[in-house]
């Protein structure tokens, strides 16, 4: 058994602000599943959204995000991000060197992205995320309190419920991937900061790591999740199958980028006033429509009327991916499709990030703060890892440890190595093809029926192998993936109208009886036929 004082696992932005703001108060230990940079975080292109202007507001900032979250934002929450969004932004830059962009005055320079009134993105060009990483990791490396255990993956959450009767997480089980040994971390607080979830479906904009491992095991613990058939598609992942998961950031279109079909028209006016910056939701489902119609296999981002040096100055990294793959995006347009995004419902946190076990934290992608509700603004979510991950350390220093019972060491049965990873292989790729085919952007109850059916074969037979054979992080992510598919097939046939991410041609309209959060807790039962 290893004992620290905070247990964070994850590290990206949240998790990096939190163990950055904790250690002074006790010792960090940070469980990372690849190299420690690997995280949504690192991917993220457009930048942190924050009132940095006087041409801006806060009120805007606010009324921005209320009006994307089509009324189930909790508005508390974000009166309080908003707000704390600013001081932080700066402190990265001034504290931890974070590279932003400036303008000739020296002030920050800001983009516009979808669904915001105002320029209010500060960005690093379009490698933002990789270079708010790079400064949180070299602070987090020189700081001798931290120890980052990279190449482990949570197995599950130890909890008092669980292990010793009473209430309370007290550390979890780690399996290091290395030598396959499984280790017991026991900690004061636990602080769940594992991202996302977009390996549940077949195209996505996330990394190989974003498999819900977090509200996964919150899940299982006993935690509340909420909220998670709002799955947010991005509009614009380039369209080439050899680009894996490759975003082509909103900024382009904050910068004068207009959506396309193949024949050169433009579109979006027929969907929304804002045309291609309106909200997420609207241009994810106007491209599916235009798909479906059309035939075609994609649409285009065109930036072809921009000045070139520019678009090459502003966009450098998007614009030599682009220019691997033989497209030159100062002369042609770009082809995009939607892919899985963003999930913009989580574990049920407050304002300190606190879940509802005591002890047990959730800060950044993997919470469900309401900041988001059912449709997240663009580039507020490394503004919420940031708001939450300093919260949640705040509260943290408060937390009274519950004396850990005598627990059992891990037992891996008289299970030998498994010969049979296909069945790996085979179940990850079902689930992700048929959350694509039947829980995408445009749901019906017979799909959603469809896809509760296979995935319940699919997790039983999951839970024979995963009784049988000894752990590896592959059969723990897919384990993870297959219960964050169910979650949020549960939560999309709980939901009867069609409101921001979540549209069935069922139900096609919002209705107010169903303005509230969609609450899942294990032992609960079933989803109403
Ligand atoms: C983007 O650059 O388009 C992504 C920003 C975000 O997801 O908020």
């Amino acid at each position: 058994m290893t004992e620290t004082d905070y247990l964070v696992l994850g590290s990206g932005i949240a998790g990096l602000s939190f163990a950055l703001r904790a250690a002074p108060h006790g010792r960090v230990t940070i469980v990372t599943k690849r190299a420690a940079e690997e995280s949504n975080t690192q991917y993220a292109q457009g930048g942190v959204a924050a009132v940095l202007s006087t041409e801006d507001s806060l009120g805007a900032h606010i009324a921005d995000t209320l009006n994307v979250g089509e009324g189930l934002c909790h508005e508390e929450i974000v009166r309080l991000a908003c707000a704390e969004g600013p001081r932080l932004v700066r402190e990265l830059a001034e504290r931890f060197g974070v590279g932003f962009d400036r303008a000739d005055d020296g002030d920050f320079a800001l983009a516009r992205e979808g669904g915001h009134s105002a320029r209010r993105v500060v960005h690093a060009r379009d490698t933002t995320g990789r270079e708010i990483e790079r400064a949180l990791l070299v602070a987090v490396r020189a700081d001798e309190r931290i120890t980052i255990l990279t190449d482990h993956m949570a197995i599950d959450l130890l909890t008092m419920q669980k292990f010793g009767g009473g209430e309370g997480c007290f550390g979890a089980y780690v399996l290091d991937q290395r030598t396959m040994e499984v280790k017991t971390l026991v900690a004061r607080a636990v602080v769940l900061a594992t991202g996302g979830a977009g390996k549940v479906y077949l195209y996505t904009t996330n990394p190989d790591v974003a498999t819900g491992d977090g509200v996964a095991m919150a899940y299982r613990a006993g935690a509340r999740v909420a909220n998670l058939e709002f799955f947010q598609f991005h509009p614009t992942c380039l369209y080439e199958s050899r680009a894996k998961s490759f975003l082509i950031s909103e900024a382009l279109r904050g910068e004068g980028g207009v959506l396309v079909t193949r024949s050169g028209e433009t579109f979006m006016e027929r969907y929304h006033p804002m045309k291609s910056l309106a909200p997420r939701d609207v241009v994810a489902r106007a491209i599916d429509d235009v798909l479906k119609k059309s035939g075609d296999d994609s649409v285009f981002l065109d930036m072809t009327h921009l000045d070139g040096a520019f678009l090459v100055d502003r966009f450098p990294a998007i614009y030599q991916r682009c220019l691997q793959f033989g497209i030159d995006m100062r002369t042609q347009p770009i082809p995009v499709v939607p892919a899985a995004h963003y999930s913009c419902g989580g574990v049920v946190t407050d304002e300190c990030g606190r879940t509802d076990l005591r002890n047990l934290y959730a800060i950044g992608e993997v919470a469900m703060t309401g900041l988001h509700g059912a449709c997240r603004l663009a580039s507020n979510s490394l503004l919420e890892g940031l708001v939450f991950g300093a919260r949640a350390a705040e509260d943290a220093r408060r937390a009274v440890a519950v004396q850990p019972p005598v627990l059992p060491t891990w037992y891996s049965g008289g299970a030998t190595d498994s010969a049979e990873a296909v069945v790996v292989t085979q179940n990850w790729d079902e689930i992700r093809r048929l959350m694509w085919n039947y829980v995408g952007i445009v749901r019906t109850d017979k799909r959603l029926e469809r896809a509760r059916r296979r995935i319940e074969l699919i997790r039983e037979e999951i839970r024979e192998y995963y009784w049988n054979f000894k752990v590896t992080g592959d059969l723990l992510e897919l384990r993870n993936l297959a219960l964050v598919g169910h979650l949020i097939i549960e939560s999309a046939r709980r939901r009867h109208e069609s409101r921001g991410l979540h549209y069935t041609l069922d139900y096609p309209h919002k209705d107010e009886h169903w303005a509230k959060d969609t609450i899942l807790r294990r032992g609960d039962g079933p989803a109403p036929a």
